[in-house]
Formats: structure tokens, C-alpha cells, sequence
């Protein structure tokens, strides 16, 4: 594939890894893949936005070359050491040894401590500007979106913001822009995207939105790091954030288990009935057959979240864990939640289930419902009830 161009002298110069599965080593998934995407502007100082991860240099140069040799590029700005992004700067800066550097003081930082290459930094702060020719570079830093080092790229004439991992998506796709593809698709990454990496910053996310507004600036293309680039409704994902950011939430709820021997499912099954019958949307998750990071993707627009467990060992199943330690993390906002499961002696697995929900910041509305051995009707029903409950309620 080719490098694209975005407009006259800015070009796409990324990467697309088709086959990447795993994100962030085993903790994210990416059953569509993703792009590793860098902008190349052509002006009197030519100047490369971003990089790509080390394995993709080759395609990364083959884009560049396609319109410059890479021994000319003046600037590179940085918008986030993350691997993914500046994994490739050693072999940029090896061909180009002139180039200067602009990113922020943690960049710098992040970027000497990854690759000790003692180069020629710049640092910048918000309002910042760089003239490189007929164009100008604005600097907005945005601390913990999604690290403390990142920040956002604007090209003041060309009204394009380059923000990095922030609007993006992990999809692999042969075209670039959201007017060329399945935009159904993309959305839905950018759902899993936002509640697996930057949930817990949403209230940081409203504020930047905020100053970016404030700032009074045309945004016409957003460009970034990760998926396809906004080009026909940039307005599209920026509402998307900021409803994601503020936890609002459909009448859904979300019923999550596991189980030994099918009577913490029973429990599931009736609890889902119980929410049916209040005329909202359940959806039934066992974590043993269901990827943890798209459970976390259906939680962002979800009010309910009800999580059960049998008990083993005084406690919960083990697969039952990761999905409540990363709920403690991602502290997902105005949920309403409850627990159940069944036992055989002593129960255990509701309490530590019950616990994890209040860390994470999950109201709970009911208490924990729990049958010893095999639910009978009569228990059944008063899951079903407990669920037709928290229906009505959402
Ligand atoms: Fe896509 Fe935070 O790196």
C-alpha cells in the first residue's frame, strides 16, 4: 500500500499491522488489527509527525521515500514515546542525525530513557508554535491521554489535528479514510478503544475537549495514531467521546459469570429474565467463552453491570478476577451493580465480588443473591425478581 495524501503536502506515511492480536502485550485484543499511523508534511523544513513500531520501519521508510528521502527531514515531533509510535525514531534520527526533536518535557524524558540517543530536543508546552514554512504547528500537551508524556499536533492552516492515540482505533484497513469504510466497524473499535484505555481518564478527556473548544480553532480532519483518519465527520468521534467520557448510558445491562456446575448459571439466566421483563436490553456473558476486553467494550454504554461467581476456595473462580481487577482500574461511571453465585459450605465469592464492584465505583442496589448447591424455583424466582429489579431501576 502506498503513502496517502490527507491534503496538498501532508501525507499519510504509516503502518498497517493486519495480524497483531494482543495490544499492550496479553491485555488487549485486537481480533481487527491496527495501524501504526505517522504524517510526513512537505514545507520549507519538512517535517515527520510521529513514527511506527519498530517491526514496521521498512514500510514506514518506503512511505517516506515514496516522496522524500529520509535524510532530509528537519523536524520530528513526537506526540507520545509509547513504543508503538516512537519505536522507530533510532532509524529516522540515524538517517536524518540533523533533525530536531519537538515533543514535551516528559517526552524528552520518556524518549532518553527508551533509546539514550542524546539528541537534539525541543521542548514544548501548550500554545506553543513552530513555523515550518507556509504552515504552523500548534502544541496542545494532554498529560495522561493516555500517558503523562502525550500531546496533540495541530496544522493551524490546513485545520488538521493530529492527537495521536486519542480518536483512534485498532482496525487494520486498506483504505484510510471514514468515508471509504465500514464506519459500523470503526466505531465499535473506537467504543473498545476508549473503555479499555481511556476510561479512566474520561474526566481529563472532558476537560482537554473543553480547552480544545475554547481555543476556538476549525478542526477539518482529525489524523490519529491508531485506525482510520476523520476526514468526512471529524464531529462524529469528538461526540462520541464526550458521551462516553460523561458514562451516559442506555437502558442495558450486563449479566457476567462464570460457573462450576451450572447453578451460578441458572442464576445468570434467571437474573436476565428478571431485567427481559422490565422491557430492557440483557446481555448474558460467560468470561470463560468471551473475550474480556469486548466485555469491557459493552460496559461503556451499559447501566447495569451484575457479576457472578460460585465459590472456590473461599472465593471467587479465578477467570472471574482479571475482568473485576481491570473494572477497579478503568472505574467505569454511574453504574448500578449486584452479586450472586451459588456455594456448597462456606460462600465466599459474592463478598470478594461485592467488594471489587464498590472499588471500581459501582453503586450497588441489591444484595447479593446466593443458593447453596442447586438453585431451586422458588431461588430461581427470587433471581428473577432481583433482575426484573434492577430492570426497573435502569
Ligand atoms: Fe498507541 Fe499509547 O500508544
Amino acid at each position: 500500500m502506498p503513502s496517502v495524501k490527507l491534503t496538498e503536502g501532508v501525507y499519510w506515511v504509516g503502518a498497517v499491522d493486519w495480524n497483531i492480536r494482543y495490544f499492550h502485550g496479553p491485555a488487549y485484543s485486537t481480533h481487527r488489527g491496527t495501524t501504526y499511523n505517522a504524517y510526513l508534511i512537505m514545507d520549507d523544513e519538512i517535517t515527520l509527525v510521529d513514527t511506527v513500531y519498530r517491526p514496521f520501519a521498512d514500510e514506514l521508510l518506503r512511505h517516506i521515500r515514496e516522496i522524500v528521502d529520509p535524510a532530509k527531514i528537519d523536524n520530528v515531533v513526537i506526540n507520545h514515546v509509547e513504543t508503538d509510535h516512537s519505536g522507530t525514531l533510532p532509524v529516522i534520527m540515524g538517517l536524518a542525525p540533523q533533525a530536531k526533536i519537538y515533543c514535551t518535557q516528559r517526552g524528552k524524558e520518556g524518549l532518553e530513557k527508551h533509546y539514550f540517543g542524546g539528541w537534539d530536543y525541543n521542548i514544548v508546552k501548550t500554545g506553543d508554535e513552530l513555523k515550518i514554512g507556509k504552515r504552523t504547528l500548534t502544541f496542545i500537551e494532554a498529560p495522561m491521554l493516555h500517558w503523562p508524556d502525550s500531546m496533540f499536533t495541530y496544522m493551524k492552516e490546513d485545520a488538521i489535528l493530529l492527537p495521536n492515540d486519542a480518536f483512534g482505533q485498532h482496525i487494520a484497513t486498506n483504505f484510510r479514510f471514514d468515508d471509504e469504510v465500514d464506519m459500523d466497524e470503526v466505531m465499535d473499535e473506537a467504543a473498545k478503544y476508549y473503555a479499555n484505555i481511556l476510561l479512566p481518564f474520561s474526566p481529563l478527556v472532558l476537560k482537554k475537549l473543553d480547552e480544545v473548544t475554547k481555543l476556538g480553532i476549525e478542526i477539518k480532519m482529525i489524523g490519529p495514531s491508531h485506525g482510520i483518519i476523520w476526514r468526512k465527520d471529524p464531529g462524529r468521534i469528538v461526540n462520541a467521546y464526550v458521551k462516553w467520557a460523561k458514562g451516559e448510558a442506555e437502558r442495558k445491562a450486563l449479566v457476567i459469570y462464570d460457573t462450576m456446575w451450572e447453578s451460578t448459571e441458572k442464576m445468570a439466566k434467571a437474573v436476565v429474565a428478571g431485567i427481559t421483563s422490565a422491557g430492557v436490553t440483557a446481555k448474558l456473558f460467560k468470561l470463560s467463552v468471551s473475550d474480556r476486553n469486548d466485555i469491557i467494550k459493552e460496559m461503556i454504554n451499559a447501566k447495569a453491570v451484575i457479576i457472578g461467581s460460585p465459590t472456590i476456595n473461599n472465593d471467587i473462580l479465578p477467570n472471574v478476577a482479571p475482568l473485576l481487577d481491570d473494572l477497579k482500574g478503568l472505574k467505569p461511571k454511574n453504574k448500578i451493580g449486584m452479586a450472586f453465585g451459588s456455594f456448597g459450605w462456606g460462600g465466599g465469592a459474592v463478598g470478594t465480588i461485592e467488594e471489587k464492584l464498590k472499588a471500581a465505583g459501582v453503586e450497588i442496589i441489591h444484595d447479593p443473591l446466593t443458593v447453596k448447591w442447586v438453585p431451586t424455583p422458588d431461588e430461581l424466582t427470587r433471581c428473577f425478581e432481583a433482575g426484573r429489579m434492577v430492570g426497573e431501576k435502569i
